[in-house]
């Protein structure tokens, strides 16, 4: 840690979030300002309708994001940077992997398993397709963002994940060991385990909500979506897998929100969908996590130094400031014409970012 001002404060280098959906329109706009005040940078979702599959896309996507950021954060020194991404198909050719790398700001393509989860449709039915894409990428040093679970239904939802690693990710590793590799949003100790054994370029993310809850919030005195997100949060043993993990000061694992925006309509319904927003207070929830840890020493890199250097980017300049002060989160915030609910909406945070 850059400065330990007392107990009850920490300054940390300005982090980035490695996975971010920020939706598209008037929704983005509602929801953009909360990551750029918190984050650097993000890596952002290409899972629009329709997804973001080319560069031309992206670079669309990208202007539309600078155009909604409020002016003081295109500013220099509070500058908030989006690194955008593509979403790959089995039809992504090889061409579009090296416009994307020749534009400097797609920094990144991402694995959706068809109907793994929200907007996935159109993703991936077999990996074999796509095994000439990711051999460019692979030469390149185009990481590849993996939402890690199998789609087979009847996988049990809460083992889809380690069902992945052995069905996909050891298959995939093997074939293409040099390929820089994702694996995000991980919520299993079989996850953490493989990535801090893995030989070659191999990371996580880590969201804050899979540090502080297991699946029992999910059903605490009633069903209650707000928690639901997928992969889904899981029991307890994996839970404290994932604390050992962002905490060791092992630089395979990094931050990533996964914040992802839902209308309130949309989650509390009678099929609700999947996505627990935290742009709000990611950093107060990290931090919340890593304290009751006592490890916040250990916040910054994970948060504003492992990122960067697995991306080939330089870390940022600047800090932020969290303080250990109660306040209370809203209740509900705009999204476009509708709102949404943000995880721990209307309740106490322990923590403040200044
Ligand atoms: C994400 C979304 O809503 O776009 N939902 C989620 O539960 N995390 C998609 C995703 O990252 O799986
Ligand atoms: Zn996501």
């Amino acid at each position: 840690m850059s400065n330990i001002e007392s107990p009850q404060t920490i300054t940390i280098t300005r982090p980035d979030d490695w996975h971010l959906h920020l939706r598209d329109g008037a929704a983005m706009a509602s929801v953009l300002p909360h990551s750029a005040r918190q984050f650097a940078r993000a890596i952002v979702m290409p899972n629009l309708k329709p997804p973001v599959t080319t560069t031309a896309m992206a670079s669309a996507y990208r202007d539309r994001i600078l155009a909604a950021l409020p002016a003081d954060m295109q500013r220099a020194a509070n500058r908030f940077e989006p690194l955008m991404t593509l979403y790959l198909t089995d039809n992504t050719e090889p061409d579009e992997i090296r416009r994307a790398m020749d534009t400097g700001f797609i920094h990144a393509v991402k694995l959706y398993p068809a109907g793994a989860t929200t907007n996935s449709d159109a993703g991936v039915t077999d990996l074999a397709k796509c095994y000439k894409t990711l051999e460019v990428m692979q030469e390149l040093g185009m990481p590849f963002l993996v939402h890690g679970e199998v789609t087979d239904q009847d996988i049990d939802l809460f083992d889809r994940e380690a069902v992945f690693i052995e069905r996909v990710m050891r298959p995939l590793r093997r074939d293409m060991p040099e390929l820089k590799i994702v694996f995000e949003h991980i919520t299993t100790k079989d996850a953490a385990q493989y990535v801090a054994e893995a030989d070659g370029p191999i990371a996580a993310t880590i969201t804050a909500h899979h540090l502080l809850y297991n699946r029992n919030e999910i059903f605490k005195g009633g069903i209650r979506p707000h928690y639901y997100c997928l992969p889904v949060l899981k029991r307890e043993e994996h839970r404290l897998a994932l604390m050992t993990a962002a905490t060791s000061g092992d630089e395979r694992f990094f931050l990533g929100t996964d914040s992802a925006p839902h209308a309130i309509g949309a989650k509390e319904t009678a099929c609700g969908c999947a996505g627990c927003y935290t742009a709000l207070h990611a950093m107060e929830m990290y931090a919340e996590a890593f304290d009751r840890a006592g490890a916040l020493d250990k916040l910054e890199a994970f948060a504003s130094f492992y990122g960067p250097d697995f991306y080939d980017l330089p870390r940022n300049e600047g800090t932020v400031t969290l303080k250990r002060e109660s306040w209370t989160l809203p209740a509900t915030v705009a999204l476009g014409e509708s709102a949404l609910v943000p995880l721990n909406g209307g309740e106490q945070i322990n923590w403040k970012m200044l």
